[in-house]
């Protein structure tokens, strides 16, 4: 049976995150809604599993492009693929080795009983005292195979590393990318002697093939830490040029916590750049794409153009941050890496604070002099919204499986900061549906409607 991440850490994740958006309504225990929010969250986990990317297949066994062919193709080739599979480990996995085809039926018959898996799971949330039926051949096992199939090349795949918040979308266009940034982002200075300090010179102790996706892991954090950056250094000259163009001030202290966030996620970068150099690897990287900073010239006012930036960065992004983020930490021992996740955590309750703060007297200006300025953002957040979940799935890959098996993560996954790609996207949709969604309708705005639209973005 799938294990599920702990309910504790789930419900202590989100309540952290709900805390932050400074709503009276969210404040009750275990952040679930209260008084006028007191709908039940739907069923996020409908949305936690999307058909996962296509398998590579013989371009004779079925057009690539035709839907139904795939399927057909991939569900006659399941079983020969998990006999394959079993086959090429057994009795050890020393008979592994240079058959081109395992490390496709690997990632076939692996999506297949993840997808299986989370099928079963809703049904049986459904109804009570589970299910009886059988548990087809190629997902009875699995947690061996799975184990082997994990330990080839082909099972390294994207990891979890969905944390510093994006550029914000513009209205028509989303991203406004400049071009591929030719640079190369290289930390290792800041990061090697980070790793010394926090590690000591053995480093952090783990099996090659944790290692390498541990590695993999904080090296795509270490990215988009560091990219964020300039997120916040867009959002400080935003907020400057108000201050001079509309006389909106935000007080010292908000002010100061802004100017602080852009140096906040530089260091972050850094200390997802040491667990790389503790781990044996090293902090160097192609930098993040160069997107532009939205100035949003379609928006009525300068205070709409920041509103959409506030709730797309702080409100948004870093809340889901802060709840992925905060799971982590719970499921993560003590040691020196909790402590630097701890440091990552704190920051990041400090943005998505700071958003939720500010976004009542951003509110309270701008519809002074425009009523209909709620109505437009909510148009704005279909946009937002429908970026964010784009984000986070290309960030949070089902294939993000654990090795031990298919769930939350080992013990020394769970040690290293790997997460289990399906668990992390049933929490992104739980932090929208029961955090940011209510949080943002107390403060006005048609946020459910604007979720349930987004495809019209
Ligand atoms: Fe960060
Ligand atoms: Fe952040």
């Amino acid at each position: 049976m799938m294990a599920r991440m702990n309910t504790e850490t789930f419900e202590r994740a989100l309540a952290a995150a709900a805390r932050l958006t400074c709503c009276a309504a969210l404040l009750g225990a275990g952040g679930s809604c209260r008084g006028g929010h007191s709908d039940a969250p739907d069923d996020v986990s409908e949305h936690s599993v999307k058909p996962p990317p296509a398998v590579v297949v013989e371009s004779s066994a079925a057009d690539p492009n035709n839907a139904e062919q795939l399927a057909a193709y991939r569900t006659s080739r399941l079983d020969a693929c998990a006999a394959m599979i079993d086959q090429e480990f057994a009795p050890s996995d020393m008979k592994r080795g240079e058959n081109p085809e395992l490390a496709d039926c690997c990632a076939l018959v692996g999506e297949a009983q993840q997808v299986y898996w989370e099928d079963r799971r809703k049904r049986e949330e459904g109804i009570k005292g589970g299910l009886d039926e059988p548990v087809p051949g190629y997902a009875e096992g699995w947690m061996m195979r799975g184990y082997h199939c994990c330990q080839i090349n082909a099972w390294d795949g994207p990891e979890c590393t969905p944390w510093g918040p994006p550029t914000p979308p513009s209205l028509e266009r989303g991203h406004e990318q400049r071009s591929p940034r030719a640079s190369v982002l290289d930390l290792r200075v800041a990061a090697s002697e980070q790793a010394r300090l926090r590690f000591g010179p053995a480093g952090l102790r783990a099996s090659p093939a944790l290692a390498r996706r541990a590695r993999a892991t904080w090296l795509g954090r270490m990215i988009n830490e560091h990219g964020s950056a300039e997120v916040f250094e867009g959002l400080a000259a935003q907020f400057d040029a108000l201050e001079r163009s509309e006389g909106f001030r935000l007080d010292a202290r908000a002010r100061g916590r802004l100017q602080g966030f852009a140096a906040e996620e530089r260091r972050h970068g850094a200390l997802c750049g040491a667990v790389v150099e503790g781990l044996g690897g090293r902090a160097r990287a192609p930098a993040k794409a160069d997107e532009s900073f939205p100035a949003h010239p379609d928006a009525r006012t300068p205070i709409e153009a920041a509103l959409r930036n506030v709730l797309s960065i702080a409100c948004v992004a870093e809340t889901v941050a802060v709840a992925l983020i905060g799971a982590e930490r719970l499921t993560m021992p003590e040691g020196p890496l909790r402590g630097l996740l701890t440091e990552i955590y704190a920051d990041e309750c400090g943005h998505a604070n700071w958003g939720w703060r500010v976004l009542p007297d951003l509110l309270a200006r701008g519809s002074a002099e425009d009523p209909q300025l709620r109505a437009r953002l909510g148009v704005y957040l279909r946009r937002a919204f429908a970026e964010l979940e784009h984000h986070e799935l290309a960030h949070l890959p089902v294939r993000a499986t654990s090795c031990a098996g298919v769930g939350e993560p080992s013990t020394g996954e769970a040690a290293l900061g790997l997460c289990e790609g399906s668990e992390a996207r049933r929490l992104f949709y739980a932090t929208v549906e029961r955090v940011i969604l209510p949080a943002l309708e107390h403060h006005g705005l048609p946020a459910r409607a604007a979720w349930r639209e987004r495809a019209l973005a």
